[in-house]
């Protein structure tokens, strides 16, 4: 949620601010805005605009003045609506300091009442206003020291934040803060980046340095100072990024969506690769399973969904007990938790607040935490005790696709591991499960070459009002995330169901022409022919069904056909077809593919 970026160096500014801004905008896409500090000295140069990016940019012109140091900001709106005065950068009363900001200032009421009281006036309706104006007095009370500034106002804020703050009096400096929330240092060469993810200055360098909890960030063109907020100096916690500037570029395709549902056959590989055979010692050296007597996996949306085809797989393929838990109701019922209980935190950015917060309750209790994440050096790998990376590189676009193929392929791995260590798997079964897993890259290229007739499909059902999923087994979970992609992209009702629960009261909702979307257990399985009948049971009441299968299906009005497939990895396949439908809806309806209304990639309040 909102998109930061800084930068400073030997560069004109505007290019790498708006640069990084244009790679964060899949962050929240409210409004956009940027101050840069002007080298001829004086106020600093402020422009901001409610919308896309773009709007920002046509105002932009010719009329930029020379500046070498800025910062930007791509808003998802919290506190205050999405317009122009409640863009950030927020301003102090004297137009000096500007400051931008992610995520949420919870005692903001106090502290705007307490600034007016000493004569501060407010413009915005934001929470984010009240910590320039604080940090405005803060400096003064530093003798301009902004970075001791930031210290102390960090202190005094409750919530989530990134801050950035820039002051026309110290043009080159750029000061930095984050709880709960992202944020990045770019080491550059007489340059240096700040950013909510690395995404942000990608295609200037690849050195970066990770920020931890409550850390204060001092840069210019030539230094960098982390300190925690006592001020004491820490040693920078460098890495190299493995991502290709490349990959966060469109490449050709007409949106990041159907690159990445394009790219599938690839991070799919990626991230089995050199782990079929056995998790490497590095990754499983943080866990011990010794007394673990339950696995939670915590998740949200899309990764939720993954978490539940693990639990069918974890379960079967490793005798333990398995629960899925929606991180943003766990640790409100306070569930039982303990040293035995082994947690499961499944994200792509890393940095999904409400994951975050469940995962802290519970290690809080003792639990032991194996994260799987796409995103090295983000929050919650970072508080595991290991970690299980996916290798899809980056996801720009706000709907999860290659994450999602890439968390499951996570799942399948774990539920190896355990299998494996706990002696429950046979060697053969293990081999069985190991070829499977090898061979689904191409299966999946294959699933991709037979696409193309589905978008036409697709467009038939276009002014549609509804589309159910069904699925059974693994089924189920996958007929969820095929129903979580139309309604986010497609702004269209949509429900995925267990086929066996219809009758309970959903098949209500089946009218003449209602699509339904089936997805089919293997033709071998014992459920083939129990979804068989669930499918007779809707067609009868007028749905259209559009099954996907690995078998022909007489019942099918149109038919989707997939590779067999171990039943386990079947949503791999599966959900290709299902991402397909979604991006194409959101097309034939003209809605945004990238950037759906409403959303932002990383969800990071709660
Ligand atoms: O970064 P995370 O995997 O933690 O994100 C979790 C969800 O916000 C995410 O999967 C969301 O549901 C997707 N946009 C759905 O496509």
């Amino acid at each position: 949620m909102c998109g930061i970026v800084g930068y400073t160096g030997k560069a004109a500014a505007l290019s790498p601010v708006l640069e990084g801004l244009r790679r964060l905008e899949y962050r929240g896409y409210d409004s956009a805005g940027i101050a840069l500090a002007v080298d001829a000295g004086g106020p600093l140069w402020v422009e901001k605009r409610a919308g896309k990016l773009g709007n920002l940019e046509e105002i932009l012109g010719d009329q930029v003045p020379a500046s070498h140091a800025g910062i930007g900001h791509t808003r998802w709106a919290t506190h205050g609506g999405p317009t122009d005065t409640n863009a950030h950068p927020h301003l102090d009363n004297e137009g000096k300091l500007a400051l931008i900001h992610n995520g949420i200032i919870e005692n903001y009421v106090e502290l705007r009442a307490e600034l007016e009281k000493r004569g501060h006036i407010f413009k915005s309706e934001t929470d984010t206003e009240s910590v320039v104006h604080l940090l405005s007095d803060a400096r003064k009370a530093h003798h301009g020291d902004l970075a001791a500034a930031m210290r102390e106002v960090c202190g005094q804020l409750r919530g989530s934040f990134t801050l950035l703050a820039i002051h026309s009096d110290e043009p080159g400096r750029i000061v930095g803060a984050r709880r709960n929330s992202p944020l990045v240092v770019g080491v550059g060469d007489g340059e240096n980046f700040l950013a909510s993810d690395v995404a942000g200055f990608i295609e200037f360098t690849k050195h970066a340095i990770e920020l931890g909890q409550d850390e204060i960030v001092d840069i210019t063109s030539n230094s960098i100072v982390v300190t925690d907020i006592n001020g004491t100096v820490l040693e920078p916690r460098k890495y190299e990024i493995s991502w290709d500037a490349s990959a966060a570029e469109r490449g050709g395709y007409d949106h990041f969506m159907l690159k990445e549902i394009y790219e599938q056959p690839k991070t799919i590989a990626d991230t089995l690769i050199g782990r079929v055979a056995g998790l490497d010692p590095e990754i499983t050296a943080g866990i011990d399973l010794t007394g673990v007597t339950k696995v939670v996996i915590i998740a949200c949306g899309t990764a939720f969904h993954a978490g539940l085809v693990g639990k069918y797989a974890i379960e079967k393929w490793s005798g333990l007990t398995v629960e899925v838990e929606l991180a943003s109701e766990y640790r409100y019922r306070e569930p039982s938790v303990d040293a035995n209980t082994l947690v499961i935190p499944i994200s792509q950015s890393g940095e999904t607040m409400d994951t975050l917060m469940a995962m802290r309750y519970a290690r809080s209790h003792g639990a032991r935490v194996f994260s799987v994440c796409n995103t090295n050096g983000s929050t919650i790998p970072r508080e595991s005790d290991a970690v299980l990376y996916t290798h899809a590189g980056p996801e720009i676009a706000v709907a999860s696709t290659k994450a999602f193929t890439a968390q499951l392929i996570a799942m399948y791995l774990l539920g190896l591991h355990f299998g494996r260590i706990r002696g429950v798997l046979s060697d053969a079964e293990q081999e069985a499960i190991a070829l499977e897993l090898a061979e689904l890259p191409a299966k999946v290229e294959q699933v991709l070459e037979t696409v193309e007739p589905l978008r036409a499909l697709t467009r038939q059902f276009k002014d549609a009002t509804s589309m159910l999923f069904l699925g059974r087994h693994v089924g189920f979970p996958t007929a969820l995330e095929g129903a979580l992609k139309l309604k986010e992209l497609a702004y269209m009702h949509a429900e995925g169901f267990a086929g066996g629960e219809l009758k309970h009261g959903p098949i209500a909702l089946i009218d003449q022409g209602t699509p339904v979307v089936a997805i089919m257990p293997s033709a071998h399985s014992v459920l083939a022919e129990k979804m068989a009948s669930n499918i007779q049971e809707v067609k009868a009441r007028g749905a259209i069904i559009i099954a996907i299968s690995d078998a022909p299906l007489a019942s099918a009005d149109h038919l989707i056909r997939i590779p067999a497939v171990h039943d386990f990895l079947q949503p791999v396949l599966a959900v290709v077809p299902l991402q397909v439908i979604a991006y194409e809806m959101a097309i034939a309806r003209g809605n945004d593919v990238d950037q759906p209304r409403n959303l932002a990639k990383s969800v990071t309040v709660e």
